[in-house]
């Protein structure tokens, strides 16, 4: 039971992630359009934290197809973005895409990851909970649209 809930953080067998290359882009913003619509424009804005240099973006690949990416900002240790395609979501495909992030920073020497997420988000709150995120508080009128966000973090492990 331990080792099948351990998998799950990792991708599964024959599938990999890899970081981001510029022909995910067109995937990034089409699968942010879909997810993240209702909180700005987010399908245009999020292709475009691709190309920062401060932003780390990994990309989970399944026969040779996109799922998912998640997007961490170097300086700050926020997770800007995870998304999965819809038909794909609950199959552990995010906690990968998680632990994959998690690895990065602590493997960049961050002390504590950052994220906000939508206060009415219920999947992501449960989500980031489950991964070991806790709530720091909320932060009214966030998004673009209005909604608010919580904050969440976690510390990172260092095995030293
Ligand atoms: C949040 C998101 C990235 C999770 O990805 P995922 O691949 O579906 O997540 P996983 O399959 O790894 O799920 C891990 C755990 O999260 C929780 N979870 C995931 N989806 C859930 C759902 N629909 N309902 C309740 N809990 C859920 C569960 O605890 C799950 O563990 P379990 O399946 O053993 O019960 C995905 O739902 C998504 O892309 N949502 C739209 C974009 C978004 O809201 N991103 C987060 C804000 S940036």
């Amino acid at each position: 039971m331990v080792r099948k809930k351990e998998e799950r953080r990792y991708a599964k067998q024959g599938d990999f992630i890899r970081l981001a290359i510029e022909d995910d882009c067109g995937f990034i913003g089409r699968l942010s359009s879909e997810v993240f619509s209702t909180f700005g424009d987010y399908g245009e804005t999020v292709p475009q934290w691709f190309v920062n240099s401060g932003i780390i973006t990994v990309t989970y690949v399944k026969n040779g197809h996109p799922l998912g990416f998640a997007m961490l900002s170097v300086l700050s240790g926020e997770i800007l973005a995870i998304a999965v395609i819809p038909k794909y979501q609950r199959s552990g495909v995010g906690s990968a895409l998680l632990n994959h992030i998690e690895n990065l920073a602590s493997r960049l020497g961050l002390i504590t990851l950052l994220l906000h997420t939508a206060k009415d988000n219920d999947v992501a709150h449960s989500f980031f909970q489950k991964a070991g995120f806790e709530v720091l508080g909320t932060q009214e009128e966030y998004y673009p649209r209005g909604q608010p966000a919580l904050i969440m973090s976690k510390g990172i492990y260092h095995n030293r």
